[in-house]
């Protein structure tokens, strides 16, 4: 089978690992861990790194220290991996869904603008929703798919209304916005080391800032807050959120790797591009202007996707359709949406997902497109 997108653990995975056993320094310290997160903040162009036992927890952790609460909105686009609204959920707040642009299926900015404009007002320094009367502390801008959305319109917009930024910044690993590196721009950017993500520790995460005092709270809450070295006082309720040091180690090992992996995942969307362009209704995903992508999950509109995933199964070539947009989910179904034409409806029932490990082979990912041209041929 062609698998969607799996791990590449051909680099020191095995020797790092090895020296956390032989060590016994498996558990929630060590120096891999140390390394991480230095590594990791200087890839990404921050001033800190914390390590996290996952993408979602590391979101969590973002939001309560930008000071999310009960009864608050966050801004989300509709179209996304269920984790972020997860997480506004897990801070008392609600998910405020905003439709994508129909090219590049990343958050509309022109349409938050103009629902900011006519439906917000700044009162006491806070934005706050009128008809509701909710608080819109901070918004979580998803980078879909490896793209990004478009930094110059957001962020001034965003510190005109007061609204803190956490990127999720987990898809993205390695994209650059104008050269500056996914993660980077706002308060908080959050990072996820998935099984399917361009590195992968297993399950691991990373909450990025420029901000030193926020990265020490942000250490303090996920090791159950603990505030003193010795005694077991804590000083407030923390959390269990740690990665732990033989999963830094795989990181470590990962991140030695990654230029390697974000530049195959270049070739292969190339690759695709070129051997797809000519199928009638078929569209990449379009890159944001400004944008250097990672390419890590290379997705396409097609015609009649669902029976073309199906086709693609029966030959052993797993594909991925897309997400169900936000507003379609039973969480999250009474939440406020706002879009004009239902863009995040639209893209979804016609997207479908390719394989694209780093490890496929060229001639696996001619196969993919030689199959794909059978089903429409
Ligand atoms: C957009 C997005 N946000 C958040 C996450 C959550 O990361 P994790 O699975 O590490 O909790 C993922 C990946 O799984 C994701 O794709």
């Amino acid at each position: 089978m062609i698998p969607l997108s799996v791990p590449n653990l051909a680099g020191n995975e095995w020797q790092y690992v090895k020296e956390c056993l032989d060590t016994s320094w498996v558990s929630s310290v060590g120096s891999f861990v140390n390394r991480m997160e230095e590594v990791s903040a200087e890839f990404s162009g921050v001033n800190k790194a914390v390590a996290t036992s996952n993408g979602t927890a590391a979101l969590h952790i973002s939001l309560l220290l930008a000071g999310v609460q009960q009864g608050d909105m966050v801004i989300l686009p509709n179209i996304t991996f269920v984790a972020p609204a997860n997480a506004i959920t897990y801070v008392g707040a609600n998910p405020l869904l905003i439709d994508v642009y129909e090219d590049t299926w990343e958050l509309d900015v022109e349409l938050l603008e103009l629902f900011l404009d006519e439906e917000c007002i700044i009162s006491n320094g806070a934005c706050r929703h009128k008809i509701s009367g909710k608080r819109i502390p901070a918004i979580v801008p998803v980078h879909v798919l490896g793209n990004m959305v478009n930094m110059d319109k957001l962020m001034p917009l965003m510190a005109k209304y007061h609204i803190q930024v956490i990127e999720d910044a987990t898809e993205s690993l390695g994209t650059t916005y104008k050269g500056k590196p996914a993660g980077s721009f706002g308060v908080f950017g959050c990072l996820s080391y998935n099984g399917n993500k361009i590195i992968t520790t297993g399950g691991g995460g990373m909450i990025l800032t420029n901000n030193e005092q926020l990265a020490k709270e942000a250490k303090h809450l996920t090791t159950q807050a603990k505030a003193d070295p010795l005694e077991y006082y804590h000083d407030q309720v923390g959390y269990n959120y740690r990665m732990v040091n033989i999963l830094a180690a795989m990181g470590v090992a990962q991140m030695e790797q990654l230029p390697g992996f974000i530049q195959r995942k270049r070739e292969i969307a190339e690759m695709y591009n070129a051997g797809l362009k000519n199928i009638p209704g078929f569209r990449a995903q379009q890159t944001t202007e400004h944008v250097t992508a990672n390419c890590w999950l290379y997705t396409g509109v097609f015609n009649k996707s669902n029976e073309l995933m199906h086709f693609l199964t029966a030959k052993d070539i797993q594909t991925r359709p897309f997400w169900v947009p936000m507003n379609r989910l039973p969480a999250f179904a009474l939440d406020t949406y706002y879009t004009k034409n239902d863009i995040a409806g639209k893209v979804y029932s016609t997207c479908l997902s390719l394989p694209c490990s780093t490890n496929i082979s060229d001639d696996e990912v001619n196969f993919v497109i030689e199959n794909i041209k059978e089903f429409y041929a």
